[in-house]
């Protein structure tokens, strides 16, 4: 697997970089120590993605979050690995509904240890985060557990699909609002919020969080098209193959069928298909790729990265704040 630089490691500034990078350092021990386990299989299995790697993009944004306040709070490690235990317990969770079989580079967890053990080490890595969100007090625990809520109805919403009498495009921005939108909002609110920032800084973590979260989360979907499965680590067409309508398709939906074009009256077809056949399912992400509303979502996904970076722009000056404007950037065109 080509391994893709995580984007904190472009941070300009130096000792912001070298404070991030041991940051993030201190959040994989604890990480590693949260999931060890008496039951040699329950640890293996929790710690198998966590080994992997991944981008720690979400305990980075707590980690510059914190630089708001006092970054050397203690509390501040704990609240990045908290989220970031949160993130990989939800991992495991959505591999398992989308029969997905590589993540990171490696097979996941539920392709390794089958769909029980997934389920039942993802519930213990939320365990574990719960646990040390106890020891952060009230704040903590509400922040958290609102969130929890929302991944779940996200993915409810996602299985589900639009009802007849609603938009697509507004169910599917709901959809990924909750289920990355609102713990990417957390990652950054938790950091400012353990920092003691003052709470005008916790409230733009809050909103640009959002924001950032959504423009992420559409930059996947975008990948999950057209990524090349060497730097994302996971495999391509698994939206289409679950019959899940991401930004290009909604939008391929929304545009008027094109009759002198027979790529789009082909695609249009497929889609309205299933894409369980390797063949046509190939064929549907190629012709995805190139169609109008494949370069469309991706100006959308742009604006979204836009608007995150103004939100930025309210922060006070500072190395963080650079960096969090480079980082807008990077969610939107990254990948991996
Ligand atoms: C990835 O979506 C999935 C999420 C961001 C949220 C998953 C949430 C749950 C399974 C709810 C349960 C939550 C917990 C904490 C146990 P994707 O399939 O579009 O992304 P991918 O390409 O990375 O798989
Ligand atoms: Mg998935």
């Amino acid at each position: 697997m080509t391994v893709v630089p995580p984007y904190w490691r472009s941070i300009r500034h130096r000792e912001l970089k070298s404070r991030i990078v041991e940051g993030l350092s201190a959040v994989d021990t604890m990480m590693f120590d949260w999931s060890k386990n008496e039951q040699p299989l329950l640890a293996t299995s929790a710690q198998h993605l966590l080994s992997a790697g991944g981008k720690r993009f979400r305990a980075a944004l707590t980690l510059l979050a914190a630089q708001f306040g006092d970054a050397d709070a203690p509390a501040v490690i704990k609240a990045a690995t908290i989220v970031e235990l949160t993130h990989l317990a939800s991992l495991q969770h959505d591999d398992v509904m989308d029969r997905a079989h590589v993540r990171r580079g490696v097979p996941t967890v539920n392709a390794r240890w089958g769909n029980r053990i997934a389920v039942r080490s993802g519930d213990f890595l939320l365990a574990r985060s719960a646990q040390l969100a106890a020891e952060l007090g009230a704040d903590v625990i509400l922040a958290q557990r609102s969130v929890l809520t929302r991944l779940v109805q996200g993915q409810i919403l996602e299985l589900q699909g639009p009802s007849p009498e609603e938009d697509a495009l507004t169910h599917y921005l709901k959809v990924i609002s909750d289920k990355t939108g609102s713990l990417i909002a957390l990652a950054g609110r938790m950091g400012a919020m353990v920092a003691g920032a003052h709470p005008d800084i916790v409230e733009v973590f809050d909103t640009f969080g959002e924001t950032l979260g959504l423009a992420f989360q559409l930059a996947d979907d975008l990948l999950d098209i057209s990524g090349n499965p060497a730097s994302s680590g996971k495999r391509t067409g698994t939206d289409l193959r679950q019959g899940v309508d991401t930004l290009p398709v909604l939008l391929l939906r929304a545009l008027p069928p094109d009759p002198h074009d027979p790529a789009d009256s082909r695609l249009r077809v497929l889609l309205n298909g299933s894409l369980h056949n390797d063949r046509t399912h190939q064929e549907a992400l190629e012709l995805l790729r190139g169609h109008a509303a494949f370069q469309q979502a991706r100006e959308y996904t742009t604006r979204e990265a836009i608007k995150a970076r103004q939100m930025v722009r309210e922060l006070p000056r500072c190395p963080a704040r650079t960096a969090l404007l480079d980082l807008c950037q990077n969610a939107a065109t990254r990948i991996a």
